[in-house]
């Protein structure tokens, strides 16, 4: 069977899902993008996504070309159409096909695209033995927390990353850690303090970051909200990166140097236990 996209109100097999050469996405890096994970065939979260996209959107002036409950309903179609049981659902929004010219375009409908990918986010060998990241300078614009699909400076990271052998890059500005390349990070100190940087202009809010760090506080696991650099990283107890698309994966080794003894740790094993059950219980 094909898999399904959805562009401009039409569900089509993705080898005929096409938009114009004149996109402003395709030309400008013009707009947004939202990544939502799915779980037994139930969108996770969702609510924190459209949120998010909604405010991305209101940053850059673009209107969405359809309604909020809209966009969970074609998401929501798009998974029965292709049978997702696990995975992600990615959705763009452009501001559209004009011809070329910098400022915005009159009278031109924003575009939304959409597409499923399977994924196995529980079950990761990433998540059961965590994963090495490598450290760069954070190349990127100053407003980090509108999620534009402009990912050039992720793109070359987190290729150097993989040259590396690391499955993530983690990008540094100040001698601060920021975020990673398409993840939140973290570190848990020697008495067992969540530390995670304050979201500002310098990072995306996340999703999991925002719904695991309630979780956390719900259980009374104590949360410092401040930027930490890469040294104290190195020493810390434990490290993970949370996303969407990832859940919490357990980070064991940065710039080839062992975190945490090299192994996941107990309070990453016990988030992501606590994230996964909230995924599968809140779901819809
Ligand atoms: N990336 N920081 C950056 C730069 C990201 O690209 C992402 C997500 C996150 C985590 O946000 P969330 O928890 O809401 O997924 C943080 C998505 C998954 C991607 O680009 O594929």
């Amino acid at each position: 069977m094909s898999r399904i996209a959805y562009v401009n109100g039409e569900f089509l097999p993705l080898e005929e899902a096409r938009v114009s050469i004149l996109d402003r996405g395709f030309l400008f890096a013009d707009g947004i993008y939202e990544v939502s994970a799915v779980l037994a065939g139930r969108l996770v979260d969702n609510e924190a996504h459209l949120a998010r996209l909604a405010r991305s959107v209101g940053e850059i002036a673009l209107p969405l070309p359809e309604t909020l409950e809209r966009i969970e309903k074609i998401q929501k179609e798009l998974i029965a159409r292709n049978v997702l049981v696990e995975g992600v659902v990615y959705l763009q929004v452009t501001r559209g096909a004009a011809d070329r010219d910098f400022a915005f375009p009159k009278d031109v409908k924003p575009s939304l695209i959409m597409f499923t990918q399977v994924k196995s986010i529980v079950d990761s060998p990433a998540a059961q033995n965590g994963i090495a990241v490598k450290t760069l300078p954070d190349i990127r614009w100053a407003r980090r927390d509108i999620k534009s699909v402009a990912l050039l400076a992720q793109v070359l990271a987190k290729q150097a990353a993989a040259e590396a052998g690391c499955q993530e890059a983690w990008m540094v500005e100040d001698g601060l850690v920021t975020e990673g390349g398409s993840s939140t990070v973290f570190i848990v100190t020697p008495d067992d303090v969540i530390v995670t940087r304050p979201n500002s202009n310098a990072i995306l809010p996340g999703c999991t970051r925002k719904a695991l760090l309630a979780l956390a506080a719900e259980r009374q696991i104590r949360i410092e909200e401040r930027a930490f650099s890469v040294e104290e990283a190195l020493n810390a107890k434990e490290a993970f990166i949370t996303s969407a698309s990832s859940f919490l994966q357990p980070v064991v080794m940065i710039d080839g140097t062992p975190v945490g003894g090299g192994k996941p740790g107990p309070l990453v094993k016990r988030l992501r236990e606590i994230y996964i059950d909230f995924a599968r219980t809140t779901s819809q």
